[in-house]
């Protein structure tokens, strides 16, 4: 990676603040008359003397019933703080809520120029400690931020457990702005990440999920402004928790203007006892300030999900097959055999073999837990099929579904104990299965195991790990501290992948939750990609790519071009804007290629190989999400250096005398001029200012792939935005 502009953290003692100074942005931090950190400041450089000048914020409704402090960096319980508190805990003697002592605050540089600040609190009258965690890393605006909550009692006194009712990982704070406009991700299964863009209400707004999976239904991710921001400008605020499982972010609108934030693991009504001499961290809660609009923070959190996130950011993501929908279950050596040939013939470089191949698994009523091949379908087991995609030049790729076990299973009549449950309720079944408790040592130990195994066996080169249910009845009856199921689930999930990470160095592996239920910065951290979603209509997937662009790169959103009529939708839709659609992602095939017509099939050959030549703009290239005139909507990829542009383009439905209007391209360089696939010249001013005309075929479902070369040497040096 080039060399990146630096980042510094320190805590300045005679100006009182702690500064966090990033290539575009500036974080401060003040601690309290009463101890507690406080908010100060969250936006453009300015010099730290001036900020140590301001006096306090006054709140002009300042009463006996109101605080006219500055917002904490962690909410508390205690004293005039009436909003929602980040950390709340109880001791023994039911005592509620910290009071914080300032002790220290500590500085540290990593080779690589991360630095880490963390402030040091104590309890001024009981043994509890937090430290306030802040890291920032060259090049980036992010600031990462977490808790470390401890017991600093003896533990050979016996001194009593101290109760966490919640422990959030930051609580972050907005300038007063003139009015607060609030982005968001909601949805379901198969309509994840739709984009919610709404005022802020004068009030507590809580995003979450209680289903022990990041979730379809929201998303750890926000963003605020002040109702004027666009794609390409204004202020925008932004965070993303990096969590899998459960989790809650209030929002909260005050009346007299002041918003703040404050979010961590765990949904409401989780408790945690904290023992003697023990520590809870919190995942990172990561915060972004840009003055570049959405389009402008979106591009700056796909470079920290590319240089700090995803593990291996640098490789092409393969051209995938999945036969899921084409076959569901009914998966066998011969029929996989076909499709592979098929697939290869494609120019595909994956092949992965979904559910359906192992144990009594026939339907989705038996077989989760018993990993081993199916001898109906795959007699000689799994190798055959593994060689045969190799000798044709692909990567071979397995689904799983390690948390999960079906009651018809072999798994579940050894071990019925292993499963998350409460036994004196009844276990709801979703999707007929239950979900494993791998929060157990010995159920995380069997998982890795069998995965472990699995890979070597079978030489898979790629695991697409699936989890098709949320937690429902979750309990430990006659456990100390039930309730860290929540936590330790998760945590297990992310030790499992780690392991295999590095006990195969080679491996992939696709993060997948009946689509897009677990896709989050922590999951993205282990795994290549996201199954964005189980609904592969190419006009709801052009609202789905467009959410899941908000915070994560193309690279990592898998999309596959499936058959038309589309299962979920029923609708009929062109090979080639199926493809155009996918091709904005990371592409794959997932359709039953053994009724595609030679025609199809020769046409998907030439798209595939098209997007090979695109790839590297599109995963690794800028995105700016464009919307024209005539219902038009597209993705602009930019490559880094400028020298190459890639525009993906939808029209879904036409009405007549609404034909697409030439569409601009802010983001090129006007002073430059460009070349497309034609070998037709344009003047870079025309395509910023008037646009470039789409040429889009008429009639529904129209779209197009335009490439342009930057010609012009001259321009060759300039970068196309500052960021
Ligand atoms: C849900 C996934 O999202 C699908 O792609 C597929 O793998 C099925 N599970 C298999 O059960």
């Amino acid at each position: 990676m080039p060399d990146q502009p630096s980042v510094t953290a320190r805590y300045d003692s005679d100006l009182g603040l702690a500064l966090l100074h990033t290539p575009g942005s500036l974080y401060a931090v003040r601690i309290g008359a009463d101890g507690s950190p406080r908010h100060v400041h969250w936006g453009p450089p300015l010099d730290p003397a001036a900020l140590a000048a301001l006096p306090d914020r006054v709140s002009p409704a300042r009463s006996s019933f109101e605080s006219d402090a500055a917002a904490d960096e962690l909410g508390i319980q205690t004293g005039d703080r009436f909003g929602p508190a980040g950390l709340q805990v109880r001791f023994a003697d039911g005592t509620v809520g910290a009071q914080w002592h300032f002790e220290d605050a500590r500085q540290h540089t990593d080779a690589d120029g991360t630095v880490e600040l963390r402030l040091l609190l104590a309890d001024r009258r009981y043994p509890l400690g937090a430290v306030l965690g802040y890291r920032v890393r060259p090049g980036s605006d992010v600031v990462e931020r977490w808790v470390e909550l401890s017991h600093t009692g003896d533990r050979d006194a016996d001194a009593d457990p101290i109760t966490v009712d919640r422990l959030d990982s930051a609580s972050w704070t907005l300038p007063r702005l003139p009015d607060y406009r609030i982005s968001h991700l909601v949805g379901g299964w198969n309509s994840e990440f739709q984009l919610q863009r709404d005022r802020l209400p004068v009030a507590e707004t809580t995003l979450t999920s209680r289903r022990g999976l990041t979730s379809h239904h929201a998303h750890p991710w926000l963003a605020l402004d002040d109702g004027t921001a666009t794609e390409e400008s204004g202020q925008v605020w932004s965070t993303a928790l990096a969590w899998s499982g459960s989790w809650r972010i209030t929002v909260h609108r005050d009346a007299v203007g002041r918003a703040t934030w404050t979010g961590g693991f765990g949904h409401e009504g989780l408790r945690w006892s904290l023992a003697p001499g023990e520590t809870l961290t919190t995942p990172v809660f990561t915060g972004l300030w840009t003055d570049g609009g959405f389009g402008g923070a979106s591009r700056a959190w796909h470079a920290y999900v590319r240089a700090h996130v995803l593990p291996a950011p640098a490789q092409d993501r393969p051209v995938l097959y999945n036969s899921w929908e084409a076959t569901g279950f009914a998966v066998d050596l011969d029929g996989q055999l076909r499709l592979a040939g098929l697939a290869a013939g494609l120019g595909v470089e994956l092949f992965v073999l979904d559910d359906g191949w192992f144990g009594g698994r026939r339907d989705a009523t038996a077989g989760l837990g018993d990993w081993t091949p199916y001898p109906g379908a795959f007699p000689g087991g799994l190798r055959p099929l593994a060689d045969e995609v190799h000798r044709l030049g692909m990567e071979f790729g397995l689904w799983v579904e390690p948390e999960m076990v079906n009651r018809d299973s072999d798994l579940f009549r050894a071990h019925p104990d292993w499963v998350v449950h409460s036994p004196t309720r009844d276990a709801t079944e979703l999707r007929d299965q239950l979900m494993l408790d791998l929060a157990r040592p010995e159920v995380e130990a069997w998982a890795l195991r069998t995965l472990d195994g699995l890979v070597r066996d079978n030489a898979v080169d790629w695991l697409k790990w699936d989890a098709n249910r949320p937690f429902t009845e979750a309990g430990r009856p006659g456990h100390p501290d039930p309730d860290r199921l929540w936590v330790d689930h998760t945590r297990a999930v992310h030790r499992i992948m780690d392991r295999l990470r590095a006990d195969h160095p080679g491996l992939r592996i696709e993060a997948c939750a009946g689509g897009g239920g677990r896709v989050d910065l922590a999951v993205l951290a282990r795994t290549d990609q996201a199954w964005t979603s189980d609904n592969t209509d190419p006009v709801d997937r052009i609202g789905i790519q467009h959410g899941f662009s908000q915070l994560y790169p193309a690279q990592a959103m898998a999309a596959w071009v499936t058959d038309s009529p589309n299962g979920a939708t029923v609708r009929t839709t062109p090979l080639r804007f199926r493809f155009h659609v996918a091709m904005a992602g990371a592409l794959g095939l997932g359709g039953d290629l053994t009724h595609w017509s030679e025609a199809e099939l020769k046409e998907a050959a030439e798209l595939v190989a098209r997007y090979k030549e695109i790839r590297p703009v599109v995963q690794r290239g800028r995105a700016h999400r464009l919307s024209g005139q005539g219902g038009v909507t597209a993705v602009h990829h930019a490559a880094e250096d400028g020298a190459e542009h890639v525009l993906l383009a939808w029209r879904p439905t036409t009405r007549f005398g609404h034909e697409a209007a030439p569409l601009p391209l802010p983001a090129l360089d006007a002073s430059a001029t460009y070349r497309d696939d034609a070998g037709r010249e344009h003047a870079g001013a025309v395509l910023v200012h008037h646009g470039i005309e789409l040429e889009l075929p008429r009639g529904d479902y129209a779209s197009t792939l335009i490439r342009l070369r930057r010609v012009d040497a001259a321009a060759g040096a300039r970068p196309l935005e500052e960021s």
